[in-house]
């Protein structure tokens, strides 16, 4: 378990997720994110998270082109933002986000935010999945009160929900039951946004595995189990957070971590979705 960059999950419907992808939130198109992607592509990830939101798709679907790996290797997830949901409008922003990334199909499309419109936006996402445009649908940022109404509605059950996970945010009964309906769970700010460097214990840990606090917060993640998509548009950054595999957090260190638990935020309450 947990030897490769390509390491991956098996969803609750069969399809395989590699377990750590690259996120590109912020991630600018023009430069940054071709580079971004085409690096990763290159040093052997095999994740890439996106969304319409990021505005970042079509430099996403240019380095794909240019990178020579095949489609068939690279997992790519995108997202329906807000003011597109609902069942028609999810239709429509999928066949533009398809356009965008250049491809046929998505590996995984999910709901960005849970919204009054969800229940429709997510028959439109299960007519995607019927029809074999995407091969794994699921959500984000959905807590327990959002995921049961869904669950106890939905033909087809979300396989994947990501929301903020990090060490300050760690929602443990949100994880029991995700784990408990087959739902993977994906870590979004797995960095805390670039300031997990100011966890001491990290720091600490780290420096016992010659491992920078970003990576020791990415291994803490993938050895519970979760899976996550840190970002950066630096090659060192990129290569230094999958360079996780070769060292392995004992049980007292993954407990110590466990223990930095603040509940504390740094994006949106998924209760407070935004607008736009
Ligand atoms: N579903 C959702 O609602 C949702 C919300 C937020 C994010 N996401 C997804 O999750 C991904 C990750 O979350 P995130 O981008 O918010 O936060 P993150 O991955 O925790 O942190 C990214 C920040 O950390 C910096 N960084 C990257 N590697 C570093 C390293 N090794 N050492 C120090 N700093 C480092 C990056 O800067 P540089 O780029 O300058 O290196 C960037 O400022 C997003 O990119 C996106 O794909 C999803």
């Amino acid at each position: 378990m947990l030897h490769r960059i390509d390491d991956t999950i098996t969803l609750a419907n069969g399809v395989e997720m590699p377990r750590l992808g690259l996120g590109t939130y912020k991630s600018a198109e023009g430069g940054d994110v071709e580079d971004a992607v085409a690096y990763a592509l290159e040093i052997g990830y095999r994740g890439i998270d996106t969304a319409s939101l990021y505005d970042n798709e079509s430099g996403i679907g240019s380095a794909i082109a240019g990178s020579g790996v095949p489609r068939a290797e690279i997992f790519i997830a995108s997202k329906v933002w807000n003011d597109e949901q609902g069942y028609d409008s999810t239709l429509a922003a999928f066949e533009a986000s398809l356009a965008r990334l250049g491809t046929d199909y998505l590996d995984l499309y999910l709901v960005h935010w849970p919204r009054p419109e969800t229940p429709d936006t997510w028959r439109a996402m299960e007519r995607l999945y019927a029809d074999g445009a995407v091969r794994a649908i699921g959500v984000c940022n959905h807590l327990r009160h959002h995921l049961e109404p869904l669950i106890s509605t939905a033909d087809v059950l979300p396989v994947v929900d990501q929301y903020e996970f990090h060490p300050l945010l760690q929602q443990h009964d949100l994880l029991g039951y995700c784990e408990g309906h087959d739902i993977v769970v994906q870590a979004w700010a797995p960095l805390m946004r670039g300031r997990v460097a100011e966890l001491a214990t990290l720091v600490d840990i780290g420096a016992r595995y010659e491992k920078t606090a970003a990576q020791v917060a990415i291994r803490w993640i993938l050895q519970h189990g979760i899976t996550t998509i840190p970002k950066s548009v630096h090659r060192k950054r990129i290569a230094e957070n999958a360079d996780v595999f070769d060292f392995k957090l004992t049980v007292e260190e993954m407990r110590e971590i466990d223990l930095l638990d603040r509940g504390e935020r740094l994006g949106a309450h998924p209760d407070h979705y935004p607008v736009g």
